[in-house]
């Protein structure tokens, strides 16, 4: 079996195609359009300029994502889409193209959760590539093992910061969630109080390494890179009780941790503040930050190991499961204990992989398809 998966809940225009395989899932194209760049300018998502870009993308990326699978609408064999939760005109878009070509091409539809599909992120492998010049390519099959269920899975994405509980394919529960901000939105944030470029994810953890975009410090000299020291600034861990989060603390203690380190009072705007600070304490801040939020979540898994013991892996997913001190951290924590899964780098953020795998797993588990002519979209709605 072949499918088609589009993805289009924030910024990101995603298709791909994968076929059904053993052991995993195999990826035979997979195209994401970002619109990063237009957002850098803006600081943040627009939802009504993300779904006109969506709307100019998505004809072409379906058809790059076919092109680049070898495949024609005969040897298609189902669509899935992403349709909650995510911005309501993005979600639209996507939704109402994968509807179209289902009824055009008569093929079943499937609809997909966007936090199950970051989840089965950790199910997929990209192929070994052979190495140039060499007769040897990687073995990945030596390497590569799935999660085993139980799963006890860490959703941190931009929108999302949630403790689920995996006993089977199609069995979810929701035991932690954040009680404010998502902690995506967290690295977000910051990164505006600290001048740095949307999104702030990656940004920050630049910036923690002592690598700025270009232009912002004049005096810094790029080739000789300051980590920052994330032990100058005390950051408070929040009290939550059971295994819920708050994030929303730890941006207003940044806050006023710059305010305090400039010598400002608590009314001084914080968009005044960035160009007041220097390359020093930038680093400082974004490694004090992005280890505390690590600690943080580290240390709600340690406790919701505790909880389920007969967990076997944990999977993290969502775009802040690219953070590498994150990963550092969790590892150092919990991997004498329990199998720890990441996804390969490229299937953090958004993309249609994660989509097909999501549907692939579904469909082998009976759940049915949705009539195209009924599928709705919800901006929010649990994981079930
Ligand atoms: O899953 P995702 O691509 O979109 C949503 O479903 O929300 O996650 C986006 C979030 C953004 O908040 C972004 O700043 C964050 O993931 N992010 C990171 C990193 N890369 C992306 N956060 C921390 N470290 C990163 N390397
Ligand atoms: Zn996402």
């Amino acid at each position: 079996m072949k499918i088609l998966a589009i993805e289009t809940s924030c910024d990101e225009t995603a298709a791909a195609v994968l076929a059904d395989a053993e052991p995993r899932p195999q990826i035979l194209s997979n195209v994401v359009v970002s619109q990063i760049d237009i957002f850098a300018a803006f600081g943040g998502v627009i939802p009504e300029v993300a779904a006109r870009s969506h709307l100019e993308a998505i004809l072409p990326v379906i058809d790059r994502a076919l092109a680049d699978a070898d495949c024609n609408w005969d040897s298609i064999d189902a669509i899935a889409v992403t349709h909650t939760p995510g911005l309501l005109g993005s979600l639209l878009i996507g939704t109402l193209a994968a509807r179209t070509l289902a009824i055009l091409h008569d093929k079943p539809l499937y609809a997909v959760h966007h936090l199950k599909s970051h989840i089965f992120a950790s199910w997929l492998r990209d192929e070994p590539k052979p190495i140039a010049g060499s007769a040897d390519s990687l073995d990945l099959e030596q390497f590569w093992q799935p999660p085993e269920l139980p799963v006890l899975a860490l959703v941190v994405s931009g929108g999302h910061t949630q403790i689920i509980v995996m006993k089977d394919y199609n069995d979810f529960e929701i035991v932690g969630t954040t009680r404010d901000d998502a902690v995506g939105e967290c690295f977000d944030k910051i990164a505006k109080i600290l001048g740095l470029p949307y999104p702030g994810g990656p940004a920050i953890a630049n910036a923690a390494q002592g690598i700025f975009p270009s232009g912002r410090f004049a005096d810094y000299d790029p080739s000789e890179p300051r980590p920052g020291d994330p032990f100058r600034y005390h950051l408070p861990h929040p009290h939550v009780a059971d295994l819920d989060f708050s994030f929303s603390g730890l941006k207003t203690a940044v806050l006023r941790a710059v305010q305090s380190e400039l010598g400002q009072p608590i009314n001084f705007p914080s968009h005044q503040l960035a160009p007041l600070l220097s390359a020093r304490q930038v680093a400082d801040f974004a490694a004090g930050f992005e280890q505390t939020a690590a600690d943080i979540l580290t240390e709600k898994m340690v406790a919701a190991l505790e909880k389920y013991p007969d967990t076997r892996s944990i999977v993290v997913a969502g775009g802040v499961s690219a953070n590498q001190t994150l990963r550092h951290t969790l590892c150092e924590r919990l991997a004498d204990s329990v199998r720890i899964c990441f996804p390969e780098l490229k299937f953090t953020g958004d993309n249609g992989a994660m989509v097909g795998a999501a549907a692939l797993f579904e469909i082998k588990n009976g759940v049915a398809p949705i009539d195209p002519y009924h599928l709705d979209i919800m901006p929010r709605s649990a994981i079930v």
